[in-house]
């Protein structure tokens, strides 16, 4: 049985996504969608897929098994609502939505039809993230350092607060949700950021935040987007006797016998893939981040950037 997947979007995350679903056996991606024709066409070319200028006729021109949703934040809503009206699992790009009323609406609605979903916070397949768990099992974190210093993705929604949810929500959401797997849930705290003439757009281009988990430990978690490039994204996480440094591409971990690196073993995102199609397929049961679970983390990202646009506010969750 071939599963037919479609894919709405057809920018960098589609093609990521789209490259390990067609590496899968017994998966076929039936057809993109994109208003952008020519990448709609681009990228269903690469799928062997039928190309379609919007999510509607995707929908009415293919017999899918799943539909992935790879659109820019301010997207989200409609095309969700459309996929639990058809009862067909949905996989959806982070972050749930630029805002939060549109992902808690689009949660119930998912949860009263108990569809499959998987949301895409990849870190969550690193096996560098699995290892630094059971590290963290005997010794459990007490303080988390998060960074994600880097440029402004060269996209038209990003730099746009109505549009992105700023940064903390379109990219450090995946620290607060790696600070959520190892230390478990955020009880509250404080944050600030701001913008100057160097920063793009009207999004904040630094911002901060003190958090306090319900453990006892504490984190700290800063975002800018004017540094000159990638620059530094990651967290790092003391405990009694150890210290971690997990990046997206390896482990640092420094204990008694002294440091040592892991670097990962597989491409997240091509595990997370395998494990939503095996999820839809009734073959597996290895979804990390299903909608619900997605959304404490959006709750935190969401409450994180309305604390720092407030300068100084408290994060309310
Ligand atoms: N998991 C990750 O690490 C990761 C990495 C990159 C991007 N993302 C997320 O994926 C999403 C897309 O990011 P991207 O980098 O691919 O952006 P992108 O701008 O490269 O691609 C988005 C595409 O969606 C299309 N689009 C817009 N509205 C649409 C609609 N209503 N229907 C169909 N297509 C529509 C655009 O025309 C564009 O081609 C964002 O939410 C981003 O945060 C996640």
């Amino acid at each position: 049985m071939t599963t037919r997947i479609g894919v709405v979007g057809a920018g960098f995350i589609a093609g990521r996504h789209v490259e390990s679903l067609t590496a899968l056996d017994g998966v076929a991606v039936a057809g993109v969608a994109d208003p952008q024709a020519d990448r709609a066409r681009a990228l269903a070319k690469r799928a062997g897929a039928t190309a379609y200028g919007s999510w509607q006729d995707l929908l009415d021109g293919e017999d899918l098994d799943a539909l992935y949703v790879c659109v820019p934040p301010h997207q989200h809503g409609d095309v969700e609502e459309a996929a639990v009206d058809a009862g067909l699992p949905l996989f959806v790009e982070k972050p749930l939505a630029g805002d939060l009323p549109t992902a808690e609406r689009l949660a119930a609605r998912i949860e009263a039809a108990g569809l499959l979903t998987a949301v895409g916070y990849h870190w969550r397949y690193l096996d560098t993230l699995e290892q630094a768990r059971g590290l963290l099992a005997d010794a459990p974190p007490r303080l988390l350092l998060g960074a994600w210093l880097d440029t402004a993705p060269n996209v038209p929604w990003w730099a746009r607060q109505d549009q992105s949810g700023g940064q903390t929500v379109e990219q450090a959401t995946h620290l607060l949700d790696v600070g959520r797997v190892l230390a478990g849930e955020v009880a509250g705290g404080f944050a600030t950021g701001g913008r100057s003439p160097d920063g793009p757009g009207d999004v904040l281009d630094v911002c901060t935040a003190s958090l306090r988990y319900e453990s006892g430990a504490v984190g700290t978690f800063s975002n800018s987007c004017v540094a000159p490039r990638r620059y530094r994204i990651g967290v790092q996480v003391v405990a009694p006797g150890l210290g971690l440094e997990l990046t997206e591409h390896e482990l640092r971990i420094t204990d008694a016998a002294g440091e040592r690196t892991v670097p990962r073993q597989a491409d997240p995102i091509a595990v997370e893939d395998a494990a939503f199609v095996a999820a839809v397929r009734g073959e597996g049961d290895d979804v990390r981040a299903p909608y619900a679970e997605a959304l404490r983390t959006h709750r935190v990202a969401v409450a994180v950037a309305q604390a720092a646009a407030a300068d100084g506010g408290t994060v309310q969750l």
